[in-house]
């Protein structure tokens, strides 16, 4: 067998279309939690083949990371030589420093973690911004898919005269790229992050677009503060219900619905977490990445 693509049922974002594109076998692995909270891992030992590919979102990462350590350590008690992570969303690039005295550095810690296990990763749009490249915590070499294109290809389709909004400066890195590949102009706003769920933003002289469909985009959305915060300031300059555009959908809480009942026309993520507002399919970028890091 050459390549075998393998996962937990659950954290398995287009694993088995990632397994067809490219003409591998798919395989569930299998976990098992025991009363005390403990966890087993079960894998098909006849689908353990030298090159693997373990497919696995490391949204809410805390249940998911030990057991994911534990599969990529049976895939190797069982053959496997290299292991490839493809993981839609990666955990924990928020925490990319100490903000406090005595705080310490969870990106780094983690990175280590899978840095330890895995032979290479593939992920999505990381929330690189103190971070500049991964190759500044992670060891193993990694390659950034990056959903633009895709979202570029949803506005065009689906937006009329859309106007690209990055909520803060963090998200100009990928809302400038967006508005040129979309071919529509883009503002850029400010943010100041008091806490997990208060934020301000700042805009001014915004009333011109008001002949424009406003498009919110970032990288994520989990409490919704910062989309919502954004939402509220856009309608009370006049402008049209917006369309909110975030890569990883992670929506901590009833953040989805409180974020369309704050007026939005239309939430829309990538499918790099499985949740119903995804309409951007990073399969085929996935499968592309997947291939010419494995080639
Ligand atoms: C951080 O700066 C990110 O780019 C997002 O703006 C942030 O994660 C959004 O978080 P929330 O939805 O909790 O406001």
């Amino acid at each position: 067998m050459d390549m075998i693509v393998v996962a937990f049922e659950g954290r398995d974002p287009g694993a088995d279309r990632i397994a067809a594109g490219l003409g591998a076998v798919y395989s569930r692995a299998g976990l098992h939690r025991f009363p005390d909270g403990e966890c087993r891992v079960r894998i098909e030992p006849e689908t353990v083949s030298k090159r693997m590919l373990v497919v696995c979102s490391l949204y809410d990462p805390d249940p998911v990371i030990v057991p994911l350590l534990f599969l990529a350590q049976t895939l190797r008690d069982y053959g496997a030589e290299r292991l490839l992570l493809v993981a839609p969303y990666l955990a924990y690039m928020r925490q990319d420093c100490s903000f406090n005295e005595g705080e310490g550095i969870s990106a780094r810690y983690f990175a280590g973690l899978i840095s330890h296990y895995f032979d290479g990763l593939i992920t999505v749009d990381p929330h690189l911004h103190r971070i500049k490249f991964l190759d500044e915590i992670y060891t193993i070499p990694s390659r950034v898919v990056h959903a633009a294109p895709l979202a570029a290809d949803w506005i065009r389709d689906n937006v009329d005269k859309p106007l690209l909004i990055g909520p803060d400066s963090e998200s100009k890195q990928w809302v400038v790229d967006l508005a040129r590949r979309a071919g529509a102009p883009c503002i850029v706003l400010e943010k100041i992050r008091r806490g997990d769920r208060d934020v301000e933003i700042n805009l001014t002289d915004v009333e011109r677009w008001r002949r424009h469909t406003p498009v919110l985009f970032d990288d994520i959305i989990s409490t919704g503060k910062t989309m919502m915060e954004t939402v509220k300031h856009l309608k009370q300059a006049g402008l049209a219900a917006p369309v909110c555009i975030g890569v990883h959908g992670v929506f901590s809480g009833d953040a989805y619905q409180e974020l369309l009942a704050a007026g939005v026309e239309k939430v829309v993520t990538a499918n790099s977490i499985p949740h119903a507002s995804n309409a951007i399919d990073l399969t085929p970028l996935l499968c592309e990445a997947a291939k010419t890091v494995f080639s």
